[in-house]
């Protein structure tokens, strides 16, 4: 399967950019996904590679195939770019069966009855469909309508499959079924993916690789545990999973130990990395805080505070602890009560940046408005 290079692309939409500067590689037969807050830029990136958007700068080839360079001139149009779409909308066809909805792509490419009617066997079996091909859309669940889009799309035998948000329109439920049926359906056909999403778990769970974006920029690329566990920005940290952000001040800087006073309460905690700045947010995940009994005196490594608010989630508690001010976001198995606690963060699990970075925190996630 070809590997798919996009370099320096760009589009302005009337002079408002919505990308610019998007570098990255999917390599051969891997799941690559592109994670962002709805407006960030990820269906302008998919649409330029599936050849439905224009870019206004940079170059894009799909293995030895240059498919849009914006110095030359080349622009190859969609249909021959090899490449199998699927949208959030399904846009499957409401007056054809299953069958005839997958055979569609063919037909178009003028193939032959027989060789349709066996490519069509074969996807739809790949998709496990092939005992409802006769139906039609209206008879099957948004799980199965899905499948028929994504049949339709690798059906001509595409070397890259191009999803934007294909799971978004499914509840809850039928979404994590489907989630688990792609994982394994691309890990064993092993076409090259890029994959759209705003849903952290999603992106978490499905990909080789992600693609942090934010505000038509790229933001951190890496392994789904690589980002979670260091993540480069404030922004990266809360998006990708909930993240405490501490305001303080570096009052003790080594190469490998750090010592942070916290604003409000002025106690202070160590951090084993350089301090970036003076003004720094300490950033620790509710999973790397524990919550130690207030009497066991144990003042050094731990920080005082005041649980405000319990509340179950299921597999755990989430309690929120008050710190001078400053309230932290603490998940345990153990139940505690409200009333003061100390606190002790996993050294491994903090990290810092420089206050300055704040201003472009994802506070504002909502769902997409289109697909
Ligand atoms: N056809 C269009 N005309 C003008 N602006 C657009 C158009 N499509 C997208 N945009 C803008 O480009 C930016 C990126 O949009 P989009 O790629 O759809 O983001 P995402 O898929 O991450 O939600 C947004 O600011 C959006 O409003
Ligand atoms: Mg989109």
């Amino acid at each position: 399967m070809p590997e798919i290079n996009v370099s320096a692309l760009g589009l302005d939409y009337a002079g408002k950019t919505a990308i610019d500067d998007i570098t990255f590689t999917a390599r051969e037969g891997e799941f690559l996904t592109l994670l962002g807050p709805s407006g960030c830029g990820k269906t302008t990136t998919l649409m330029s590679i599936a050849g439905l958007a224009q870019p206004s700068r940079g170059v894009i080839t799909c293995g030895e195939d240059v498919l849009f360079d914006s110095t030359r001139s080349i622009d190859r149009p969609p249909e021959r770019r090899n490449c199998g779409v699927v949208f959030q909308s399904y846009a499957i066809w409401p007056h054809m069966s299953v069958a005839d909805n997958v055979a569609y792509p063919l037909r178009l490419r003028k193939v032959g009855k027989a060789e349709i009617a066996r490519r069509v066997g074969e996807v739809l079996e790949m998709v496990d469909l092939a005992a409802l091909a006769e139906r039609y859309p209206h008879q099957l669940s948004g799980g199965q309508q899905q499948r028929v889009a994504l049949a339709r799309a690798i059906t001509y035998g595409p070397g890259v499959l191009l999803l934007d948000e294909p799971l978004s329109n499914l509840d809850a439920k039928l979404r994590e079924q489907a989630r688990t049926w792609l994982k394994e359906f691309q890990s064993s056909v092993g076409l090259t993916t890029v994959f759209v999403t705003h849903d952290q778990d999603e992106a978490l769970a499905l990909s080789d690789r992600i693609i942090v974006m934010n505000d038509g920029h790229i933001e951190q690329v890496g392994a789904p545990e690589e980002i979670y566990s260091r993540p480069n920005s404030p922004f990266v940290a809360s998006f990708l999973g909930s993240a405490n952000l501490l305001a303080g001040t570096v009052i003790e800087s080594g190469r490998d130990s750090t010592r942070v006073r916290l604003d409000g309460s002025g106690q202070t905690v160590a951090v084993r990395e350089p301090g970036p700045d003076r003004e720094v947010l300490v950033m620790v995940r509710p999973e790397d805080v524990e919550i130690i009994d207030d009497t066991t005196g144990d003042e050094s490594a731990s920080l005082q505070g005041n649980l405000t608010t319990r509340m179950f989630v299921g597999s755990s508690f989430r309690y929120v602890v008050d710190c001078g001010g400053q309230q932290l976001s603490v998940s345990s198995r153990e139940r505690w009560e409200p009333g003061p606690v100390r606190l002790r963060f996993r050294i491994e699990g903090v990290r810092l940046f420089p206050r300055s970075a704040a201003d472009q925190l994802a506070t504002d996630i909502e769902e997409p408005v289109h697909a």
